[in-house]
């Protein structure tokens, strides 16, 4: 099939190159210049595993291809794509459609004969409705079918989700379109993959759904971590004790510094507008976004306790920026709100990130950027440990405790065993489990780092 992916950011570029993989011919069209300039020569705008290797392949064998004209990719296409961003609005919070109503009235511009029109960014219920009516009311000569297609895939495993996903949903009524949808999938439904065919405003609603859900899930076993911390319980502990009852599931109930991306924190706000829109209040919805908020800025609150609750003065090292690993996404990732707090306290910060640094700069004020994990813990008086980073999991501790003012590892993650860390003479604390401790005194009054 002829495919055109309008906006070629991440779910533009990893859909298009995937469907490409597929045997279908797809032009990915994007505004951005430099981002399709690079693209031709084979340099990624993003960072994502697996897909330099993916696109490269599909440019090669000509099933994929990148353009800044919307003409041609449009008037050819059997299916259009909108893959534009839908970001928070400025000021009300709600999702800013002006993207995807731009890209509706120049795909409109530019139809000649019956093509299906897939929303697949993330947008909010009724959205496809207006994107009809745009288009209809631009060309009442041109027939279309307009159906929404949200995708589930997740930065850092973006390729495999979209190959291996738990599920398509198709938001549309038309025979004709799910005959077209059906065949842009089939090699997917071959591996049994489900389809899930829905009304439009129901696939649009099952987008913001399932994000709430499981920013409900995090959000709720960062609750009871807190919990842990005050009653002597491991969250890690909880988590596996409950996640083991099928009906509760062992993912997403990782504790940690909060929630962040570019779809959790501005999905659930959306979600909650919607909802207010229509009188129901989530209240549920409501409470995971103001409880995730508070908790990205405590954060700074844990490594102060360590000094006492004091951190002026102090050098205090990050390991991992981006909101999980794997992406140099830096879009709401829980290390902005942390670097922030632990300025406002006084403190001086520096941080390594294996691929979020170029991206970090733009939102983050005076942080010294280090080239390793060792350079940045170097004279630091604590180390913190805020992104998951598979090159974090094995640091050389003792190399760590020789380099460091002051041993001590905050680790917002729970990538360590506390008692493996303390043995080397670090004064650790952790999430959801008791703390800080030390060898000196298990745990340690909060004043000041042992050694
Ligand atoms: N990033 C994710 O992990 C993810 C996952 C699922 C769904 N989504 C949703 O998918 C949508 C896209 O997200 P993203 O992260 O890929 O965004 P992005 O910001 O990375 O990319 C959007 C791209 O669209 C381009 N664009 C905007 N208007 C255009 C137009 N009229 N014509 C051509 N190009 C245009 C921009 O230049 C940009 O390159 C959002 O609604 C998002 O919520 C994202």
């Amino acid at each position: 099939m002829r495919i055109a992916m309008i906006g070629t950011g991440y779910v533009g570029l990893v859909s298009g190159a995937c469907f490409a993989d597929f045997g279908h011919h797809v032009i990915c069209v994007d505004k951005d210049k430099d981002k399709i300039a690079a693209l031709e020569r084979g340099v990624m705008p993003i960072f994502e595993p697996g897909l330099g290797e993916l696109v490269e392949h599909n440019f090669r064998e000509g099933r994929l291809k990148f353009s800044e004209e919307f003409a041609e990719p449009v008037r050819d296409a059997e299916a259009i794509f909108i893959a534009v961003g839908t970001p928070s609005r400025r000021g009300d919070g709600h999702a800013d459609l002006s993207y995807v109503y731009t890209a509706a009235r120049e795909i409109a511009a530019e139809l000649d004969h019956f093509t299906v029109v897939i929303t697949k960014s993330t947008v909010p219920v009724g959205t496809g409705d207006e994107v009809d009516r745009i288009i209809r009311g631009l060309r009442p000569d041109i027939n279309v079918a307009v159906v929404s297609n949200p995708e589930f895939l997740r930065e850092g495993a973006a390729i495999r989700d979209f190959k291996h996903p738990d599920r398509i949903v198709v938001g549309t009524d038309d025979a004709r379109a799910k005959d077209v949808m059906a065949e842009l999938y089939r090699p997917l439904y071959l591996n049994a993959a489900p389809i899930l065919y829905t009304g439009r405003r129901t696939a649009e609603l099952i987008k913001y759904a399932a994000n709430a859900f499981l920013a409900t899930k995090i959000t709720f076993i960062n609750e009871i971590a807190e919990l842990c911390e005050k009653i002597g319980a491991d969250v890690q502990e909880v988590a596996r004790g409950i996640g083991l009852d099928n009906r509760i599931g062992t993912k997403f109930l990782h504790a940690g510094p909060g929630f962040g991306g570019s779809c959790f924190p501005k999905d659930t706000n959306a979600l909650i507008k919607t909802a207010q829109d229509h009188a129901v209040p989530l209240r549920i919805v409501e409470a995971v976004l103001a409880v995730n908020d508070v908790r990205k800025r405590a954060m700074a609150r844990k490594v102060a306790a360590a000094f006492g609750g004091k951190l002026r003065g102090k050098t205090i090292a990050l390991l991992g920026l981006t909101f999980k690993p794997n992406t140099d996404d830096m879009r709401e990732a829980p290390s902005i709100a942390l670097v922030i707090a632990l300025q406002d306290m006084g403190a001086k910060v520096r941080a390594y990130d294996p691929a979020g640094m170029e991206q970090a700069k733009s939102v983050l004020n005076q942080v010294t950027y280090c080239d390793s994990p060792y350079s940045c813990a170097e004279d630091a008086d604590a180390l913190v440990i805020v992104t998951e980073w598979q090159e974090f999991r094995a640091l050389d501790l003792d190399r760590l405790k020789q380099i460091m003012a002051c041993p001590v590892l905050i680790d917002l993650r729970n990538v360590y065993r506390p008692e493996d860390v303390v043995r080397r003479g670090f004064l650790y604390d952790s999430v959801g489990r008791p703390g800080p401790i030390s060898i000196v005194d298990q745990p340690v009054n909060r004043l000041a780092p042992a050694g």
